[in-house]
């Protein structure tokens, strides 16, 4: 499958290069081609780089993987083009932070009832958006190996077969995968991000994940 990225940062990076080993071919798009000439060394022959709104043509599924404060991800999404999202599936990989003020973590900038996924499905209303990876560090978003076991990644969408495609990413990626209903649940998963990000703060500590015990 082909797979276009909106993003250049370490997210768009480490998905990209997961996306990569599953033997897709992906473009990672930015308004700055030049920072990804590394990126592009380490990706091989099926690995190319280009503008948002290359991306987002080229891909058969598309990932948003911008920054969210000061309308980022509705600029980069404009800038892609809108129309070169229908009828696709978006993994939504964003948290809604904004600044939590001195030597605070981030805080979130949406909260219940609202949430970033549902704002990008309610921006691309013909893309099905499946909201999923933001409650881990982008370094074991496609390599969830911890000590301790195996992580759950939680994930939200509406469309069914959209959210079974990237069930089965995250399973072939190693994790185990709960699907916690439609992307109105995106809130749940923002605020779950926070959880993470807090607990890394609290104990400068940054390899954890989350899993889901059951008897
Ligand atoms: N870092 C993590 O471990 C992690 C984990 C889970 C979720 N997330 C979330 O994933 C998203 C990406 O995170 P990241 O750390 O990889 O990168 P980031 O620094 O949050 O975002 C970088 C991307 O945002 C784009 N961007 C910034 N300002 C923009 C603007 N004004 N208009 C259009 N695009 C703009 C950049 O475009 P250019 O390429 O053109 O510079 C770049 O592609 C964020 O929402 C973050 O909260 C991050």
């Amino acid at each position: 499958m082909k797979i276009g990225i909106i993003g250049s940062g370490m997210v768009a990076q480490q998905l990209g290069l997961g996306f990569l080993i599953l033997g897709h071919d992906v473009k990672l798009g930015t308004r700055h081609p030049d920072k990804l000439n590394q990126w592009l060394g380490q990706a091989g022959e099926k690995g190319s780089v280009g503008s948002f709104e290359d991306a987002a043509k080229f891909g058969e599924l598309i990932a948003l993987a911008t920054l969210w404060n000061s309308g980022a991800t509705e600029e980069a999404i404009r800038m892609a083009g809108k129309d070169n999202f229908a009828g696709k599936i978006v993994m939504d990989v964003t948290n809604p932070l904004a600044p939590g003020g001195e030597k605070q973590p981030p805080k979130l900038a949406l909260a219940y009832p609202d949430s970033a996924g549902a704002k990008i499905q309610s921006w691309l209303p013909k893309s099905k958006v499946v909201k999923a990876f933001n409650i881990i560090t982008a370094y074991y978003m496609a390599n969830p190996k911890l000590k301790d076991g195996t992580p759950t990644m939680f994930i939200a969408g509406d469309d069914t077969s959209a959210n079974t495609t990237i069930k089965e990413i995250a399973e072939r990626w190693g994790w185990e995968v709960e699907i916690i209903g439609g992307i109105e649940q995106s809130y749940l998963l923002e605020a779950l991000a926070l959880i993470w990000i807090r607990y890394g703060f609290l104990h400068n500590h940054w390899k954890h994940a989350f899993k889901l015990l059951k008897e």
